[in-house]
């Protein structure tokens, strides 16, 4: 075989071998990416561990309870920001339905400024606390319709890594006297409220009509 074409080849099995190896990185990662499921884990004694990467889950509200508003006594005076994990979010929009394993979570910030550019008003400050509400009909009591209040910190980061359940007296309570839809107040999250049973365009997917 002359040189010129023993490079010409060589160069061509290079190409191709590289080329297998890219693709099957890409493979890989794409499997990874579509494996990702949002279940909440446990410890060994049952505490719920801080599910990771709260902040890119959907987000459906930010209702805020200000002292200002609550002769200086509210029980949160902040805002109250409730994501949804992307799972539960997708099931929702096709069903209506908080699946098995929905977690919602809620993190408070305070209120900061009350005066900006815009106007008067109230602005979001620093963090202050983390909760999450987990359903799993499996797990807890009927008489919280299978659903369960973690607070990993009333306070700024850092928050607690794992944490037990509430005493349904302390959360479950109020939720049941007064949450529009299993247990969830989504009469105050426009957003859940758009996409319950509405797929895509409830969720503005390709822009709405
Ligand atoms: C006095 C009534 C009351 C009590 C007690 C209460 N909540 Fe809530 N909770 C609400 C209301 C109202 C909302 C929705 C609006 C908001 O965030 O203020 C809410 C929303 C939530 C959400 C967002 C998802 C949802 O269900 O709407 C989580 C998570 C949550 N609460 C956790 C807790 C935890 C943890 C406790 C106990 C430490 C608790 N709550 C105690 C009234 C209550």
């Amino acid at each position: 075989m002359n040189t010129r074409l023993k490079n010409d080849l060589q160069d061509i099995v290079l190409f191709l071998v590289s080329s297998i190896v890219i693709v099957l990185m890409g493979a890989s990662v794409a499997v990874a990416d579509d494996s990702k499921t949002y279940e909440a884990e446990f410890t060994a004694d049952g505490e719920l561990i801080r599910p990771s990467g709260w902040r890119e889950w959907v987000f459906v509200g930010s209702p805020l309870t200000p002292n200002s508003l609550n002769g200086g006594t509210a029980a949160f005076p902040e805002f109250h920001s409730v994501y949804i994990d992307p799972d539960s979010w997708a099931h929702w929009k096709e069903t209506g339905e908080f699946r098995e394993g929905t977690m919602l979570a809620k993190e408070l910030t305070l209120v900061g400024a009350t005066a900006a550019t815009s106007g008067t008003g109230f602005f979001n400050g620093d963090l202050q606390g983390f909760e999450i509400a987990h359903k799993d009909s499996t797990r807890y009591s009927k008489d919280t319709d299978g659903w369960a209040y973690y607070s990993f910190g009333h306070k700024p980061e850092p928050y607690a890594d794992t944490t037990a359940a509430m005493p349904t007296a302390a959360c479950a309570a109020c939720h049941t006297a007064a949450a529009a839809d299993d247990m969830v107040f989504t009469q105050y999250y426009p957003i859940l409220k758009a996409a319950k049973d509405a797929g895509d365009d409830g969720a503005g997917v390709g822009g709405k009509q």
